[in-house]
């Protein structure tokens, strides 16, 4: 007898079939050679940034002083853990940012994610109802692909080096006539994933007004979720404080997203939430309950004693790495790619440049993609079969711009190279390899 397969949901047929970027990093991760590869495509911290013995010494500090860190084993309250949730109000209030006080939190609450800030990202695509959500483009291509599966209808704004231009936003908010009643809500990255592009406090208080205003015209609050994932990491200090975004939210409809993902370490899986208490607060709270009860207690705590015990060291040194890197990749970059080389985002926060090459392709249908998976089908270039040169990966920028947005054909000569995870001599070797990808690409046209 005939039997169908597993019927699947819209959402879950979407999801039957991995994205464009899990499918790369799978290909590449089958066979991925440690010490020949050079894998500059992923978002991985530095290990030497993650403070294996600082998290030692908390755990059995926790362990040891059962009365502050009670039962860290067992299960915790959907909320997050009471500690830790205090500990992130005192880290904010002390960490010198302008304007956040013990008075932020009078209106406001701290909530902890099941799993990091990326399970908070997609709480929200639960308890909203599906609609518009407008983002800046380029995009975080891992969050706009998950709103994209569930339905979600993704406008991207392009960005320039303040980040999303609002003079665009207006007029693309003009041209939506009616369908603006379809707008869910606004998620804006602060540090952007992925041209590492900074938000300026100016262009932050400006979007902050234009939701307030378009809230009023709908007649109902419209939420604005600011991604802080790489906010504790700007390195160059010639750049504005960063202020946050409350202080501009007249109405409560900001909310602000944490992760200790890049400042201790994304195994430990704490993102965090502040936004007004209320309906979604709560909604957000229970759906933790519902995935899980809560991230691990026992990730919490040490969080937690992290924050109030070593956090502005471990903060510093965090950054003197990434700074370290940033200044040296760059000059590399100019050294060896110049001569193609439109443009160069990033370099003052986070881990990315985001490069605009001035005539090559860097699509996965790309020559420049072929040349450095070592896909040409030319075993010069490729190697020996069964033992290939060395292989390099980066996110290409098609991933990144929104495929009916104004920068799709610029996306397919743009690509993000991560500095965060590979040390300097690999980097310095995969710079070399896109030089001579180039050189290929020119022969070939
Ligand atoms: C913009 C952005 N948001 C969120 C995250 C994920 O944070 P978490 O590790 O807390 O889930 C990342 C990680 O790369 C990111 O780039």
């Amino acid at each position: 007898m005939k039997i169908r397969d597993v019927l699947l949901s819209n959402y879950g047929k979407a999801s039957s079939i991995p994205s464009a970027v899990n499918q790369m990093m799978t290909d590449f991760a089958v066979g991925f050679r440690d010490g020949i590869d050079i894998n500059l495509g992923v978002g991985y911290v530095n290990e030497n940034t993650i403070p294996r013995k600082l998290i030692q010494n908390a755990y059995e500090a926790i362990l040891a002083n059962p009365e502050k860190y009670r039962a860290s084993l067992n299960y915790g309250g959907a909320q997050g853990s009471p500690n830790l949730i205090k500990s992130i109000k005192t880290f904010l209030i002390n960490n010198q940012i302008d304007g956040i006080t013990q008075d932020t939190f009078s209106q406001r609450d701290v909530v902890i994610g099941a799993n990091g800030a990326t399970s908070l990202l997609e709480s929200i695509t639960h308890l909203l109802p599906t609609g518009i959500v407008v983002t800046a483009d380029p995009m975080y291509y891992i969050y706009s692909n998950d709103l994209e599966r569930k339905d979600f209808t993704v406008i991207a704004i392009p960005e320039d080096n303040e980040g999303l231009q609002t003079d665009l936003l207006r007029e693309k908010l003009n041209a939506l006539g009616s369908e603006k009643e379809d707008i869910q809500f606004f998620y804006v990255v602060t540090v952007n994933n992925p041209s590492c592009t900074i938000l300026s406090n100016h262009r932050k208080k400006t979007i902050v007004e234009i939701v307030t205003q378009l809230s009023y015209e709908v007649g109902r609050k419209i939420p604005l979720f600011f991604d802080n994932a790489y906010s504790d990491l700007v390195h160059d200090n010639t750049v504005e404080q960063l202020k946050p975004a409350f202080l501009y939210d007249e109405i409560g409809i900001v909310y602000e997203i944490g992760t200790l993902s890049k400042i201790i370490a994304p195994g430990l899986r704490i993102g965090y939430l502040i936004g007004p208490k209320g309906a979604f607060l709560n909604s957000i709270i229970q759906r933790t309950s519902d995935i899980g009860f809560s991230a691990p207690l026992i990730n919490q705590e040490i969080a937690s004693y992290l924050l109030d015990n070593e956090i502005e060291a471990q903060i510093q040194k965090v950054n003197n790495e990434y700074r370290r890197k940033a200044l040296q990749v760059k000059t590399w970059i100019h050294e060896l790619l110049s001569e193609n080389l439109q443009e160069c985002r990033g370099g003052s926060a986070g881990f990315y440049y985001y490069l605009t090459l001035a005539n090559t392709k860097t699509d996965t249908t790309s020559d420049f993609f072929k040349y450095l998976t070592r896909t040409t089908g030319n075993e010069e270039i490729d190697g020996p079969k069964g033992k290939p040169h060395p292989k390099v990966i980066y996110i290409p920028g098609e991933h990144c711009a929104h495929p009916s947005g104004e920068m799709v054909d610029i996306g397919k000569r743009q690509l993000r190279i991560s500095y965060g995870f590979e040390e300097l001599p690999q980097i310095h070797a995969a710079l070399k390899h896109m030089k001579d990808a180039i050189g290929y690409c020119n022969q070939k046209m």
